[in-house]
């Protein structure tokens, strides 16, 4: 008896203390046979002229992705095809999400109100419409439990052979619900190996190139920095379906992501050797809220493909990005002299106007003010001060910026100036008046960078501000043709005071807040030249790119640097893009010492500009500085909207090359350096030339010498004796040049 009561008094103590959830009655699971709709098994081909994607829907109403490549005939060829293994472990679904059978990377994976994760999406009809050139393609999915759908999104490039992949997420359930992880898209691909080149880098190094081949299990690209996203991890890469990388040959799949935030792209091999890649924004402290009806809309992922290696990728994204994704592609972009490396933070009125006298002297097109020229009560002097304080400093430049931007434009000139306005420095006036538009987290150090905090674009308030300050800035004078948009610092203490308990949004709306100032600025000013920089290359990404006409891939100047930079740019971007600048030497951030000519050479294969002190510069410097800006204006057309080849690369060997021929293949640059010189009997190479017309005969000019490195300087050749072996011109010295002009007789 003694015993039955101690079992009661322990039995009472427990459930006084036990919570109230794990008293709870267990919930009754019962086995669910659900009955989906019957669905007429289908293909569903997404086609560009030379590519197909084939999306497969059986009669359960999976849709997998069977095949990306070349066209494999008649489509609905692929109706009966399996896979051979286990389709229960890893099956190629064309969006992979978390829960039922999948267990991989997911593209999707959604919380619902009851706590329950998992997602089974099916098939429910699909549309096409076209448009110009492109046919979009929209497959509409459903989980078969939940309200939520799922549209995939693919907008074929027809001539430019490009697919564009996002996802639509639909709550159309009655509660809100939690989106763990929302990736743009999943491809699958079939090879036996599969070389990953991609991009890594820091300051001043950016875009630098990494290859391996992928092996079993998972490699993940990806980036928590919440801006400067590009700086170390760049959201892009070419997979090569073979072994070994080549330029010329052999299957190639580009892929990059527009989005200027947080991302992660997954490549993972599962147990039968394909490869499933799943890219997107970074799920990472993003859990979004999707509130009941609501859409949320994922960001581009690029894809192309091409037989022709990464040469015939990085033309199919350049012809497609120009025509499509770089504000105003493919449209030259004036020469310019920068005042940034030529004057820093020094400058009077009367710095400036001899500058823009030299400038217009030596042939350019335009003066870029850049950083220094704002803040009264906390001057920008230097670093320390003044960011988030958009006056001009009248005791710089007294009679204002309209001033210099007329005198430049009196010289024939065009102006720009430089901003960094989502940036406050603690000593401003802003950060005094708005401390709650800081990036921050209750109760924490604000850390800063480049003694800077950074401001919460995900509040509209900010918005407005930010955009404010540009046009602002713009209003300064009716002769600004061109503003610098830089944006010095990372995401640190990560935390928006507008969101309050909602911090989960804070990486996405941050980004959506940038981009809707990007939108604002295009809506009034879309003639204006706006170069996207961050601390140089730290936001080079196609989520960008559509509302800029140029970035600043680095603030590295130094043309040895330089050349593997813009070589890999090159790889996924349009040199079109690409702002090269030849500066002092020694180099301000390496101390190497190159030739003025080599300088003008590396730069003059991007949107050329100088940034240095023109007075600085010998009057033999200051002649062929003229030289080289007047001859870079005559096949200039060529860097911003003709085909790009890439002969040799710095990676590899003693030289560099490359060449652009115009669409007509009438007319071609080329551009070859020496990089190494390590004797004289290797100091000639044959260079093997791309993209001519074989019916053609060229006549090559070597530009800005008096005398040639090559003996067949000045005649004409067949295009087959310059792309199979004859065009060897030589050189004596390491860190040389010469650029040569090939025109059709
Ligand atoms: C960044 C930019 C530079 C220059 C400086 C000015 O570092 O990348 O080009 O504009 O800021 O502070």
């Amino acid at each position: 008896m003694r015993r039955v009561a101690q079992i009661l008094v322990l039995a009472a103590l427990l459930l006084a203390v036990l919570p109230a959830q794990a008293r709870k009655k267990p919930q009754k699971f019962t086995h669910t046979t659900v009955q989906l709709p019957a669905v007429t098994p289908q293909i569903i081909p997404v086609e560009t002229a030379n590519t197909q994607l084939i999306l497969q829907v059986d009669k359960q109403g999976t849709v997998r992705t069977l095949h990306y490549g070349a066209k494999a005939g008649e489509p609905d060829q692929f109706l009966r095809f399996r896979f051979g293994g286990n389709h229960n472990y890893e099956d190629p679904s064309a969006y992979p999400a978390a829960g039922g059978r999948f267990n991989g990377y997911d593209a999707l994976h959604v919380e619902y109100a009851d706590g329950s994760q998992n997602t089974e999406l099916y098939f429910v009809n699909s549309d096409v419409h076209a448009h110009d050139d492109i046919i979009s393609t929209v497959i509409h999915l459903k989980d078969y439990v939940t309200a939520l759908e799922v549209d995939l999104v693919y907008n074929a490039h027809q001539a430019e052979d490009v697919i564009l992949m996002h996802s639509i997420i639909r709550n159309a359930g009655k509660a809100q619900i939690t989106l763990r992880n929302y990736a743009s898209a999943s491809l699958n691909l079939v090879s036996d190996d599969y070389l990953l080149t991609h991009f890594y880098g820091g300051w001043a190094n950016e875009m630098q190139v990494d290859q391996e081949l992928l092996t079993h299990d998972a490699k993940v690209l990806e980036s928590r920095r919440g801006t400067q996203t590009t700086q170390d991890c760049n959201p892009s890469f070419l997979l090569t379906l073979g072994k070994s990388f080549s330029e010329t040959s052999g299957e190639v799949v580009a892929g990059a992501l527009a989005w200027s935030g947080n991302y992660r792209i997954s490549f993972q091999i599962g147990q039968s050797d394909r490869l499933n890649i799943v890219s997107g924004i970074n799920p990472f402290a993003s859990a979004y809220p999707l509130a009941a009806g609501a859409e949320f809309e994922t960001p581009e992922m690029i894809y192309t493909w091409s037989c022709e290696g990464a040469g015939g990728a990085s033309r199919n994204l350049h012809r497609w990005a120009r025509k499509y994704s770089v504000w105003n592609g493919g449209k030259v972009n004036p020469t310019l002299l920068n005042s940034w490396e030529g004057a820093y933070f020094s400058f009077t009125t009367e710095t400036l106007l001899r500058m823009i006298d030299d400038a217009a002297a030596m042939g350019l097109e335009m003066f870029v003010l850049d950083d220094g020229w704002f803040g009264l009560e906390h001057p920008r002097n230097n670093d320390k001060a003044g960011l988030g304080d958009w006056e001009v400093n009248t005791n710089k430049i007294p009679e204002g910026i309209d001033y210099v931007a007329s005198y430049a434009h009196s010289k024939g000139l065009k102006f720009g100036i430089w901003i960094e306005s989502e940036m406050v420095n603690p000593d401003s006036n802003l950060a005094r008046e708005h401390p709650d538009w800081i990036v921050q987290s209750p109760g924490r150090q604000i850390h800063e960078s480049r003694n800077q905090w950074i401001l919460d674009l995900s509040n509209p308030a900010v918005q407005d501000f930010v955009f404010g300050v540009f046009d602002r800035t713009v209003s300064l004078s009716p002769n600004i043709d061109y503003i610098k948009w830089d944006s010095n610092r990372r995401i640190m203490s990560f935390g928006s005071p507008y969101l309050g308990a909602e911090q989960d949004r804070f990486f996405v709306e941050y980004i959506q807040g940038y981009y809707n100032v990007c939108r604002r600025m295009r809506e009034k000013y879309p003639q204006l030249i706006v170069q996207c920089c961050s601390a140089g290359g730290s936001r080079v990404d196609y989520g960008s790119m559509r509302w800029f006409n140029e970035v600043w891939p680095s603030d590295n100047s130094d043309a040895i640097s330089r050349t593997r930079i813009q070589w890999a740019t090159s790889l996924v971007y349009p040199p079109c893009i690409m702002a090269a600048h030849v500066s002092a030497v020694p180099n301000h951030q390496t101390g190497n010492v190159t030739s003025l000519k080599f300088r003008f050479d590396v730069a003059s294969s991007g949107r050329l500009g100088m940034e240095l002190q023109p007075k600085s510069l010998s009057a033999e410097e200051r002649a062929l500085a003229d030289r080289c800006i007047s001859s870079y204006k005559q096949y200039r057309d060529l860097v911003f909207s003709g085909d790009l080849y890439r002969l040799a690369s710095p990676y590899d060997g003693d030289f560099y090359a490359l060449m652009y021929v115009s669409q007509d293949k009438r007319r071609a640059v080329v551009f070859t350096y020496c990089l190494r010189y390590q004797n004289r009997s290797r100091g000639s190479h044959v260079f093997r030339l791309q993209g001519l017309d074989p019916s053609l005969k060229y006549k090559v000019t070597e530009q800005n010498v008096d005398r040639s490195c090559w003996w067949g300087n000045g005649k004409s050749f067949d295009a087959d004796f310059l792309s199979q072996g004859g065009f060897n011109p030589s050189f004596s010295e390491a860190s040389s040049s010469a650029v040569f002009v090939l025109e059709a007789e």
